[in-house]
């Protein structure tokens, strides 16, 4: 039986395509749980996730993300772990890393406009960690594509199989509510932008004559009409698959009008995994051990420039987090103890004494800590899944101001511990190379060098448009390869070789030249 503070914790991620309404949503399951009494807030804090290429926009972004990083609160017993991701797709990175944070997410699709670039990305990379994935159909207040071709869409783009858990009744002007498969239950609802209202009925039996009070007869016969098929084709859901992310449950509903919200809480906290076991490079390591560990998953940077410390994203895998206690920092084989561990309860953010897996704490940093980082009690362990993907874009860093050289180099470095990018060492010469997936972090990088570190430089664009890590058993073939293809090789900050080419047909045909050396897309290429 696992300890139950460790049962009741769900820890996940709200995703979508931009515009989806994944902020919505988010502001929808606080006010439902309570944790805030009005839309609007979460909702203001959101910058600009356009694409357009305005770095003081995702400069705001970064500012007040630190309030939205993590929105915890407790539901009917639970305690909720809803961890925030940019919307922007040049950050997608960062996306990612907060994934391997997370136990399960809720995935969010427009009827309107169904499976879209990034929802199938998100997908992908839920995939390779077979993270439980529940599909949330919003806007269905909204004359979008039919319930079932959208669910014949997702199964087919998102190459996963469907279970649906609640069932729309009408759609666009007609869209009256959502009924719960999952509970058989139907909670119908007045609309409401801002605040939860008491559903205007509540009943069990879809022939409850009640019902005939609120929708009609017709209404009724298609919606039972409808329960039936979907339980014929779909079936009932089968946990393991849904845990083990082989199945989505799906849920229909309009966050903005509140319907089809309480039918996915009250369903997902059912559902919904609680922390697992973590794979380490060295061992698997089970949530309820008892000693500590976790990993961080993402650095936030103070943007008040008198006070450089950071804040590192501590997620806790086993054991307990407690406040003043010396931890063990694994890659720099030193001890920490952190005085001030915050914790994050909606928009507020306190002290926390101590921390259960499947918690996310803030500690203060003042340049300890870089992503993937971890802390134990005393062993040397580090959690795999929080790997480097290949940059599209690399450019040669220019020193614009001698004189400050040493910010430049620290800059760069903290930066790209932070994550906003990948710093990549090329010889002759240490220069240094930035590879990153989108324009916009190489203006955040820019941005932040002059205002936060006083140094100034200029990028050089490289022809590189991808990468690939390089391994060999052969440490004698690997050594002759980086040294005759020195021009095309850059080092990551664990001095990994990394091949940098023009186009994948490069690659392609370095493979065939070279077969004892293998090539990888991601720095996880040990396991
Ligand atoms: P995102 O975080 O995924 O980018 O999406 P967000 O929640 O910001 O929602 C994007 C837009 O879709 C918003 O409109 C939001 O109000 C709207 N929306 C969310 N849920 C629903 C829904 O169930 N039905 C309908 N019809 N619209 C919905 P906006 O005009 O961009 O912003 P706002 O002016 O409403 O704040």
């Amino acid at each position: 039986m696992l300890n139950p503070e460790i049962e009741k914790r769900k820890t996940f991620a709200i995703i979508s395509h931009p515009d989806a309404g994944k902020t919505t949503l988010t502001e929808k399951f606080l006010l439902f749980g309570g944790a805030i009494n009005t839309a609007g807030a979460v909702k203001r804090n959101k910058a600009n996730q356009s694409n357009t290429s305005d770095f003081m926009e995702i400069e705001k972004q970064r500012g007040i993300s630190v309030a939205t990083s993590v929105m915890g609160f407790e539901y009917s017993g639970k305690r909720i772990n809803i961890l925030d991701t940019p919307g922007h797709k040049d950050f997608a990175e960062d996306t990612y890393r907060t994934l391997s944070a997370v136990d399960s997410v809720i995935l969010v699709v427009d009827c309107v406009k169904g499976v879209e670039e990034q929802t199938e990305k998100l997908m992908s990379v839920c995939r390779m960690r077979n993270t439980p994935v529940i599909i949330f159909i919003n806007k269905m207040d909204r004359e979008g594509k039919e319930a079932y071709d959208l669910l014949d869409e997702i199964e087919e783009k998102l190459n996963i199989s469907l279970c649906p858990l609640s069932w729309p009744i009408g759609q666009g002007h007609t869209f009256k509510g959502v009924y719960s498969i999952y509970n058989k239950h139907l909670n119908l609802f007045n609309s409401d932008k801002t605040k939860v209202t008491d559903s205007v009925i509540a009943v069990n039996d879809l022939n409850d004559t009640s019902l005939l009070d609120y929708l009609k007869e017709n209404e009724i016969n298609t919606l039972k009409d409808d329960v039936e098929l979907v339980d014929g084709i779909y079936g009932k859901i089968d946990k393991d698959l849904y845990t083990d992310g082989l199945v989505a449950p799906v849920f229909f509903g309009s966050a903005i009008n509140n319907f089809g919200i309480k039918e996915l809480l009250d369903t997902f906290i059912d559902i919904a995994p609680s922390p697992r076991h973590r794979e380490a490079e060295e061992r698997d390591v089970l949530v309820e051990e008892k000693n500590f560990s976790g990993f961080v998953f993402k650095i936030h940077a103070n943007l008040d420039p008198k006070h450089r410390d950071r804040i590192a994203f501590l997620r806790i895998c086993s054991g307990k987090f407690e406040r003043n206690k010396f931890y063990y920092h694994t890659r720099q084989d030193k001890k920490l103890k952190f005085s001030n561990p915050m914790d994050f309860m909606a928009n507020e953010k306190s002290i926390v004494e101590e921390a259960w897996p499947g918690d996310v704490v803030g500690l203060y940093d003042s340049g300890n800590f870089k992503i993937g980082d971890t802390l134990t009690e005393g062993e040397k362990l580090q959690f795999k899944g929080i790997p480097s993907f290949s940059p599209s874009i690399f450019k040669e860093v220019e020193n614009m101001d001698p004189m400050r050289t040493k910010q430049l180099e620290k800059g760069i470095e903290q930066l790209t511990d932070e994550g906003v990018a990948q710093l990549f060492v090329m010889q002759p010469g240490n220069r240094k190379v930035i590879g990153a997936v989108g324009e916009l972090q190489f203006e955040v990088i820019n941005f932040r060098l002059e205002h936060e570190y006083g140094a100034k430089c200029r990028f050089r664009t490289l022809s590189y448009t991808r990468s690939s890590w390089v391994t060999s058993t052969d440490r004698k073939k690997l050594d002759e390869f980086v040294k005759r293809k020195q021009q095309h090789i850059g080092f990551d900050k664990e001095a990994n070789p990394v091949y940098l080419a023009d186009s994948e047909y490069m690659i392609n045909l370095t493979k065939q030249d070279y077969p004892d050396i293998e090539f990888h897309k991601t720095s996880e290429f040990k396991s």
